[in-house]
């Protein structure tokens, strides 16, 4: 969640941290560039600058940098050594046995994605889109963001839980560009139950949140629920981490200067009545938005009286006389074209145009599919995979025959440079240092980290002293890697290629260590051990006493189901599954948007705005 840790990840942000680079530089002209050097030489005051070329927000702090000048270190990093991506044959058994694995969980994954792009249904969206004459959540998508591909998070959740399946968790959420600022979406899908709010569904919206807190991003709510999903109120009421947060959040969003806004486009009730009125600014569309915290049925039980829902809390009602609405439109489209004008009063600046020539890796990214494990035996090395992920196969390595396996450095994802940590084998004692090393480095340099891992499964039992000394070392130096993840204070991305298994997966940036972004492989298993390689079933405090065969048998089917990425998935314990030739792309776009807080130079501010 959000903390000071967090926030310190946004140190460019804060006042007391290492300034931003300031993104007026990049846009110099020659005379201004050349009086700013003369300020970095003591010769004019940076005061006197700002208010010269009248840069805004930025009057006490302090260049990092000069001038950015992107393409000559990108000329630099050409010199980088290249990677030797060849799949030797010696790989080849294992790579054919991770092809045809591959192929089967895509498989999969495509199935469970077609359903997910159904929604509730055929039926449920020809009521929403003949009868209710209301657009299909992604055509609303359309509307309102960008013509541009858009970062969809965790499109499985709700998948297959024990209270049935909830299509996205009846909320669509994600990055997408919006008058050139990327913007956080989250959007009801009324076809799902009426767009009420299902546990994970709650889940789904704190962690949208959560990323736009983490990554200054303003978000855009399209409400359109029948509220809490009353079945299940116990277990998205009351808690800290239920329904009510949202709006918690909405308000320390604000608060930070992360603004909201929010389109009715359907039935707000009860709780979800809060999403726009708590939003900084409000769109309702006429004869579709209603807002009420008791819709008409509850109002004929309590008072014996038929209202109609426009009457109750329409469009007219709020924009006229409730104030709860400060834009009333006519129609969807119109919503949405209103809502594009108010996100571009925000004073958001969009990311400079760059051109940013990168080069392509030299390897085929289709063949990740041979190199995603299956299981942990058939690991190759990870350098195989970073040769098809970094700009020119190109890696400038650190330490790179020293805790071998663990392969750290530099490279560039489509002309953003990384730091690159990636399991090659189990995390031991030297690893765990240079790992602690070198997340470091890129602490103070203030490089983001990509985690590639793939954990292994479990560690030998200690059959000697001297190898439970080993193990002790081993823990102090894991113990100082975590250490270092945890705190430092930049954006991290992890990609699970593999497994995500034990207390390696902490170390590796896991969940539980805030990521900015984690995605999974669909091969990819996560799990505290992995079934396929327990003999025993374990007993607390007697390590002769075992569980017997069928006991075993359960425990490891169990297991096993619990481990596949879509289990994991559905759960929402990451941002998504992707594939493995996407990850490319997905890097860089996750990179871009972390790239926009650079421009965002705003000071904290204590109150949210507060609807009159
Ligand atoms: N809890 C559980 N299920 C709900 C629900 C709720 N709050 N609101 C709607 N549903 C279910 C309906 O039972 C229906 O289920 P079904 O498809 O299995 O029959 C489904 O959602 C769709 O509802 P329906 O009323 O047919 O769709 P609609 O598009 O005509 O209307 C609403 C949608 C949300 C406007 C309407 O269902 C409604 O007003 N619901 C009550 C909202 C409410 O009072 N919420 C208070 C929550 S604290």
């Amino acid at each position: 969640m959000w903390n000071n840790v967090a926030s310190c990840a946004l140190g460019r942000l804060s006042h007391n941290a290492t300034p931003p680079l300031l993104p007026a530089l990049q846009t110099l002209n020659s005379v201004s560039e050349r009086k700013y050097k003369g300020f970095c030489h003591g010769e004019q005051p940076i005061r006197e600058l700002c208010i010269h070329y009248k840069w805004k927000r930025m009057h006490d702090m302090l260049p990092r940098r000069l001038v950015s000048d992107r393409t000559k270190y990108r000329q630099y990093a050409k010199k980088y050594p290249v990677l030797d991506g060849r799949i030797l044959s010696v790989y080849r058994h294992a790579f054919e046995e991770n092809l045809r694995n591959s192929e089967a969980v895509i498989k999969r994954y495509s199935e469970l994605l077609e359903m997910v792009h159904k929604g509730g249904g055929e039926d449920a969206v020809l009521r929403h889109t003949q009868r209710n004459k209301k657009l299909f959540v992604r055509e609303r998508l359309k509307l309102l963001l960008d013509d541009e591909s858009f970062l969809e998070l965790s499109p499985l959740a709700g998948l297959n839980l024990p209270y049935g399946d909830v299509p996205a968790a009846g909320c669509l959420t994600g990055i997408g560009k919006i008058c050139g600022v990327w913007c956080v979406f989250m959007a009801n899908d009324a076809t799902v139950k009426g767009g009420t709010i299902y546990p994970i569904g709650v889940k789904k919206q704190l962690r949208a949140q959560e990323i736009a807190m983490q990554n200054r991003l303003l978000s855009v709510y399209l409400v359109d629920s029948g509220g809490a999903f009353l079945p299940l109120q116990s277990e998205l009421f009351p808690d800290k981490s239920h329904g009510g947060r949202i709006f918690y959040n909405e308000a320390r969003m604000s608060a930070m200067r992360i603004p909201q806004v929010a389109v009715v486009c359907g039935s707000c009730v009860a709780g979800g009545a809060y999403v726009p009125t708590m939003a900084e600014e409000a769109v309702i569309i006429d004869k579709i938005g209603t807002l009420f915290l008791a819709g008409p049925p509850l109002v004929k039980a309590a008072t014996g009286e038929y209202v109609s829902p426009e009457d109750l809390g329409g469009a007219k009602l709020h924009s006229e006389v409730s104030g709860c609405s400060d834009h009333f439109a006519s129609s969807e489209k119109e919503a949405y074209e209103c809502i594009r004008n108010v996100i571009s009063t925000l004073n958001y600046d969009p990311l400079p145009e760059e051109v940013t020539e990168h080069d392509s890796p030299l390897y085929s990214c289709d063949e990740l599919l041979g190199l995603a494990p299956w299981d942990y035996r058939c690991t190759l090395p990870v350098q195989l995979i970073l040769s098809r992920l970094m700009d020119g196969s190109r890696f400038q390595e650190f330490k790179a025959n020293y805790g071998t396996t663990l392969v750290t450095g530099f490279g560039h994802v489509e002309g953003h440079l990384v730091g690159v940590v990636a399991n090659n084998g189990e995390l031991t004692h030297d690893a765990s240092l240079k790992g602690s090393h070198f997340v470091q480095l890129c602490g103070h340099r203030s490089i983001p980290i990509l985690f590639f891992q793939n954990t292994a499964p479990h560690t030998a039992e200690p059959t000697s002293i001297s190898q439970a000394e080993a193990h002790s070392k081993r823990l102090k130096a894991q113990a100082s890697m975590m250490g270092a993840v945890a705190c430092a204070a930049v954006p991290k991305i992890t990609i699970v290629i593999g497994g995500s298994y034990g207390s390696e997966s902490y170390i590796m940036c896991g969940r539980s260590f805030s990521p900015n972004f984690l995605f999974l492989w669909p091969n990819a298993r996560v799990a505290l051990v992995d079934p396929r390689h327990l003999s025993t079933v374990p007993r607390a405090g007697n390590s002769d006493c075992t569980g017997g065969e069928t006991e075993l048998k359960h425990l490891k089917e169990k297991l096993e189901e619990e481990s596949s990425a879509f289990y994991s998935s559905a759960r929402l314990w990451d941002d998504g599954v992707i594939l493995p030739q996407n990850t490319r792309k997905v890097i860089a776009q996750c990179l871009e948007i972390l790239d926009q807080q650079k421009y965002q130079v705003t000071s904290p501010c204590q109150y949210p705005v507060i609807r009159m």
